[in-house]
């Protein structure tokens, strides 16, 4: 039997469903039930039906749907794909700028441990970061971890004072600029992600999401693009149109993490049962606020 058919034989015997970020292995994209952008696979995990969700993909996605559906056994074929970003927040930070101003509000995009969603008024995505910000009563709104994505809502959202922090996605933020892929393919469209630096962003045709940049290549006349975003991301792309072309930037777009995701280690989880994302009440009830405050505030 194929490894492909040892998995869906698993996932009815136990009753389970596989999420998938965009930017995993093309094997686990074709074999996912659920792939989409942070924010849509969110969603998914509040409203599934199964006992069990398989998430491919990095452990603050895992977290995320164990908090918003703490009934569900959550398992994650690799425990150690984590997103360095997740990290980058300075706790004592947020306690002076709190102190500092009466009105602030701490907007925290997912790619973030649960500990650090804690501190949180409201959960954000790429997807839905802008809305939420321009919606938030407060004037002042620190944004974390990212700050090439805070930098990017900030101009969108002139009217906040919003305050950036210094984390960065170490895929996104290291790309070079578009020059030369721009000489290479002058017909093409430049899609990029925001967690890209500025001098970045300030070249593109459409600045997006995962899913966003998936939508806007779909709907664009245009034959050519050069996609500023994860490499994982081209799978689903040439998926649904075929007959256009796709650049990269470089060879160096690729999340090592969402690479650890193999079919052998979802057979293996879904097999034995291992690998379960546990939180905490406590921590869960903390974190749960800002996150569902996201799903209530992007409808
Ligand atoms: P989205 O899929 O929400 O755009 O997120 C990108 C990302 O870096 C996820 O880790
Ligand atoms: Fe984190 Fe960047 Fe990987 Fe996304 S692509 S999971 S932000 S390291």
């Amino acid at each position: 039997m194929s490894i492909q058919a040892e998995i869906s034989q698993l996932k009815v015997e136990k009753k389970a469903v596989i999420l998938a970020h965009y930017y995993v292995p093309d094997e686990i994209q074709e074999i996912a039930d659920y792939i989409g952008d942070s924010f849509y696979l969110s969603k998914v995990a509040t409203t599934v039906d199964a006992d069990i969700i398989v998430f491919c993909g990095v452990s603050f996605m895992g977290e995320s749907a164990k908090i918003l559906n703490p009934s569900k056994k959550v398992l994650m074929p690799d425990m150690s794909a984590d997103c360095p970003m997740a990290h980058m927040v300075d706790v004592a930070k947020i306690e002076e700028l709190k102190a500092q101003y009466d009105d602030l509000a701490v907007v925290c995009y997912i790619n973030s441990t649960a500990a650090i969603k804690t501190y949180s008024d409201v959960c954000v995505t790429s997807a839905n970061a802008i809305k939420i910000v321009k919606n938030m009563p407060n004037q002042h709104i620190f944004f974390i971890p990212d700050g090439n994505l805070g930098r990017y809502v900030a101009e969108q959202v002139p009217e906040k004072t919003v305050i950036l922090n210094t984390g960065y996605c170490p895929i996104h933020n290291a790309m070079p600029n578009v020059t030369a892929a721009k000489a290479a393919h002058p017909d093409a469209e430049f899609v990029v992600h925001p967690e890209c630096q500025k001098a970045l962003l300030d070249e593109a045709d459409y600045i997006g999401s995962t899913s966003g940049i998936i939508d806007y290549v779909k709907a664009s006349p245009c034959q050519e693009f050069i996609v500023g975003t994860e490499i994982g991301v081209m799978y689903e792309l040439k998926k649904q149109n075929p007959d256009k072309k796709f650049y990269t930037l470089t060879d160096n777009q690729v999340c090592a993490d969402m690479k650890l995701i193999t079919l052998e280690k979802v057979r293996d989880v879904l097999l034995n049962e291992t690998n379960e994302v546990t939180v905490s009440d406590e921590l869960r009830n903390a974190a749960l606020k800002p996150l569902e405050r996201m799903l209530e505030l992007a409808k």
